[in-house]
């Protein structure tokens, strides 16, 4: 029996606001095999590079269009020495990461190295300062050694190491996790901390810094209301000449069970599989509910909420040091990539920046490199931003569902097994659909009002199993392929949806 149709109405012509192409921002830290062996694999390498950053890593992730890329960290920012990282590369002191795997960091790849891989990618470089065990003297003397044109003593170490002119760097975290890993803070004393630290991050010659509070874990709402209630005892929220933070942070992983024992990322149950999609969709009501706290203080949305690190977390894969957090990805994450996507299109009115974590070899990552044969494989999750990649600054667009979504019951909530979200740019609509249903089709009537339909283009996105992946012996089992589930009905478009599947739709319209 087939499934009955979802009907969903799109009214192209009221767009919506913008989705900020952050939205689909990364994140690389100095963890396991995320920059060592991973993005830089050094000069001497027999793997293809230029000036020890992998080229096949960096050819993959320019048809993501990555936006902007977060480093050094994570807990590692609170550890992270700055100055240890420039330099000739064999008189750099070393360091132990005491957060990943308790291994020596011989700190070369650096503050050149990282602005280096950015220009490369075509990505804005989003740093995140040391709060946790940093001095604000610290801080203040990396923005100036990477921002400040003219003559100082930055400058003058800077152009001492090779670099002439200053680079451009628009975000700049203040501290990471300061309730955790990033040095045990209350709210109140963060917040201080914080107003105090963003004050010396100087906006020099030309370049704005775009300054971002650490925030919240997951639904701590007292956290962001702590914050922002910091801003508005300085005079208001919104950028202000006397350089307090623009945005708050706030951290969120889909992870089902108790963190000693979080599952597999290859071995799971039906009832795993949709417990994991519950915790995707908490994300819209975690967003709504820190903006709600926001609008209290900031009705106007001048300060931004950036969801700076998201994504599945599961057990490592068996025989992998744990600290290292090397996980597989199927097609379970790709659809938790696609699921936070809409929602994130649904929040573009606050939400100005969301990092997956983390882009190489780490949690939900994009691509995984083999660490013997250095071979490459690109993960589903990669697959969804590659397909969704045409929603970076594109009008969001209004979908209205009249008579709802199919839903299940997941424990004590309940699970709409159809996700969707559309946005108009440059004379196209893109339409992006998540089939969450394990095993069953299912079907939507798309009713694309206020324009003329032109062609379609359809993609899907699924595998014979919901646990398919890919490997270096079988890269595309799970890869994007044209889709011919879609039919013209009267003005709209009927879209057939495979089980456990992602579906985009390109339609140029006039
Ligand atoms: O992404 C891995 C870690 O998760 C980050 O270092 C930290 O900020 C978070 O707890």
């Amino acid at each position: 029996m087939s499934a009955p149709a979802t009907r969903a109405i799109i009214n192209a012509d009221v767009p919506g606001p913008v989705i900020n192409r952050h939205v689909y921002g990364h994140f690389a830290e100095h963890l396991g095999r995320c920059i060592y062996g991973g993005f830089y694999v050094g000069e001497d390498s027999e793997i293809p590079n230029e000036r020890g950053i992998r080229r096949d890593v960096v050819e993959a992730l320019r048809a993501l269009k990555i936006p902007n890329l977060r480093w050094p960290g994570g807990c590692f920012a609170d550890e992270y020495h700055w100055m240890d990282g420039i330099g000739p590369k064999d008189e750099r002191p070393a360091m132990v990461n005491t957060h990943w795997g308790n291994v020596e960091e011989n700190n070369h790849f650096g503050t050149h190295e990282f602005m280096d891989l950015c220009e490369m990618l075509g990505a804005e470089p989003y740093i995140n300062g040391n709060v946790g065990s940093g001095t604000v003297r610290e801080m203040a003397d990396w923005v100036e050694y990477l921002t400040r044109d003219g003559d100082s003593p930055m400058v003058r170490l800077r152009k001492q190491n090779g670099r002439e002119e200053p680079w451009t760097v628009p975000f700049w975290g203040i501290g990471n996790e300061a309730w955790g890993c990033g040095g045990n803070m209350s709210a109140q004393h963060y917040a201080e901390e914080a107003r105090r630290y963003a004050t010396y991050c100087r906006d020099h010659g030309d370049n704005r810094l775009y300054r971002i509070a650490a925030g919240a874990n997951s639904d701590d709402y007292v956290w962001t209301e702590t914050l922002m209630k910091a801003l508005n005892e300085l005079g208001g929220c919104g950028r202000d000449p006397r350089g307090i933070y623009q945005a708050i942070s706030v951290h969120y992983y889909s992870v089902v069970g108790p963190w000693h024992d979080k599952g597999s990322a290859l071995e799971f149950t039906e009832d795993d599989y949709y417990a994991t999609m519950a915790k995707a969709a908490f994300a819209d009501d975690l967003l709504r509910r820190h903006s709600t706290v926001m609008d209290n203080y900031d009705p106007d949305k001048k300060v931004g909420l950036v969801l700076d690190e998201w994504g599945t977390w599961w057990n490592v894969e068996p025989g992998t040091n744990p600290g290292f957090l090397y996980q597989q990805n199927t097609m379970r994450d790709a659809l938790v990539a696609s699921t936070h996507f809409d929602i994130f299109h649904r929040h573009a009115d606050r939400l100005v920046m969301a990092n997956i974590a983390q882009t190489v070899n780490v949690l939900q990552a994009m691509i995984l490199t083999d660490p013997d044969s250095g071979a490459l494989v690109l993960t589903p999750t990669y697959h969804v931003f590659e397909m969704n990649s045409g929603h970076q600054d594109a009008a969001s667009l209004r979908v209205d569902v009249p008579g709802g979504l199919p839903e299940r019951e997941v424990g004590e909530t309940s699970l709409a097994t159809v996700s969707l979200s559309a946005s108009r740019k440059d004379g196209t609509v893109l339409v992006s659909l998540s089939n969450l249903d394990a095993g069953e089709p299912a079907v939507v009537d798309l009713d694309l009002r206020g324009c003329q339909v032109g062609s379609v283009r359809a993609r899907a996105l699924t595998a014979p199993e919901l646990a398919g992946h890919n490997t270096p012996q079988a890269p595309d089992t799970v890869a994007p392929r044209a889709h011919e589930g879609v039919t013209r009905s009267g003005d709209g478009l009927r879209v057939e949806l495979p089980a456990h599947s992602f579906v985009t739709l390109s339609v140029d319209v006039d």
